[in-house]
C-alpha cells in the first residue's frame, strides 16, 4: 500500500518554505477567517491552550488577545520566530511534543488532521491527547467532507487581499488526493503542494477513538471544527 507521506509535500515563491510547503511570509500576511471566534466560544475564559502547528502566529494573536494562556508549537523555527514575544514557543514536531504538561484545550487546527498518513494522523491525535488536562478538550479543523469532490483547476476565491486558487487536483484513490493550491498577492505569489485524506464522519470519529479521545460537538455548521474529550488514558503515549 502506497503511504503518501509529507515527503511528498513542497511549496513555491519568496521566502523560507516549510517542511509540508507552506511560506512562512504568506502565512504572516493572510488574515484571520472566523478561526479565533470558534475557538474562544468553545473555550473557557483565560483557558491555557496548546496551539499546534501555529505557524506565525496568525490566530495566535488573537487568541492571546482574547484572554488565552497559548503555549505555540511548530518545526519551523522561521514561522516562530515571526511570533515573537506575543506567546511562549516550542520548537518540535508535534508527534514528538512531550511537554510534561497539561492544558485546559489543545488545538490542532488547519487540516493537519487530514494528512494522508494514517500512522502520522493517529501520533497527531496522541500528542493532543497527551496534552489535555482532565476535564480539558482538544479542538480540531478537518476538511469538510466532498471537498476534494467538490474542487477543480481553475477554482478561485478572495481571501482578504490575497486570491486562492487551485492549480491542480489529482485523485490518488483511497480519498487521497494531491493537489496544489495557489496564493497571489498583488506583488508575490506562493504555491503548497500536498496530499490529503478525505475523512468521512465515521472515520474521522474512528481516528479519534483510537487515539482515546471522542466528539463532544460540532461547532460550526460545516462541520469542520470539533471540540473533543479524553475518553481514556493510554499506556505509554
Ligand atoms: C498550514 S500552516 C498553518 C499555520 C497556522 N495554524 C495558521 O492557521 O496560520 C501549518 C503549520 O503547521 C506546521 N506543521 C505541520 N505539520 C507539523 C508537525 N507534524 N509538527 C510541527 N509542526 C507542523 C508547519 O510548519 C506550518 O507552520
Amino acid at each position: 500500500m502506497t503511504a503518501f507521506t509529507r515527503d511528498g509535500h513542497s511549496g513555491t515563491g519568496p521566502g523560507a518554505i516549510t517542511r509540508d510547503g507552506c511560506s512562512v511570509e504568506m502565512y504572516s500576511r493572510l488574515p484571520t477567517h472566523g478561526e479565533p471566534d470558534v475557538v474562544l466560544s468553545a473555550v473557557p475564559p483565560g483557558a491555557s491552550l496548546l496551539e499546534l502547528g501555529a505557524g506565525a502566529g496568525r490566530v495566535t494573536r488573537p487568541l492571546v488577545a482574547g484572554g488565552l494562556a497559548v503555549t505555540a508549537v511548530d518545526e519551523s523555527a522561521e514561522m516562530l520566530a515571526q511570533i515573537g514575544e506575543t506567546a511562549p514557543t516550542v520548537l518540535s514536531a508535534i508527534e514528538d511534543l512531550d511537554l510534561g504538561r497539561q492544558f485546559d484545550a489543545v488545538m490542532l487546527a488547519s487540516f493537519l488532521v487530514n494528512t494522508a498518513d494514517d500512522a502520522q494522523r493517529g501520533r497527531l491525535l496522541r500528542a493532543c491527547r497527551r496534552h489535555t488536562a482532565p476535564g480539558g478538550c482538544v479542538l480540531l479543523q478537518r476538511e469538510r467532507d466532498g471537498l476534494h469532490e467538490a474542487l477543480n483547476a481553475g477554482d478561485t476565491w478572495d481571501r482578504g487581499p490575497m486570491k486562492i486558487s487551485v492549480v491542480s487536483i489529482e485523485p490518488l484513490g483511497g480519498g487521497v488526493s494531491r493537489t496544489c493550491i495557489g496564493y497571489a498577492f498583488e506583488d508575490a505569489r506562493w504555491t503548497q503542494t500536498f496530499f490529503s485524506q478525505n475523512l468521512s464522519e465515521p472515520r474521522f470519529e474512528a481516528a479519534l477513538a483510537d487515539a482515546g479521545l471522542a466528539v463532544d460537538a460540532y461547532l460550526t455548521d460545516d462541520r469542520t471544527w470539533v471540540r473533543a474529550h479524553v475518553v481514556r488514558a493510554q499506556p505509554g503515549s
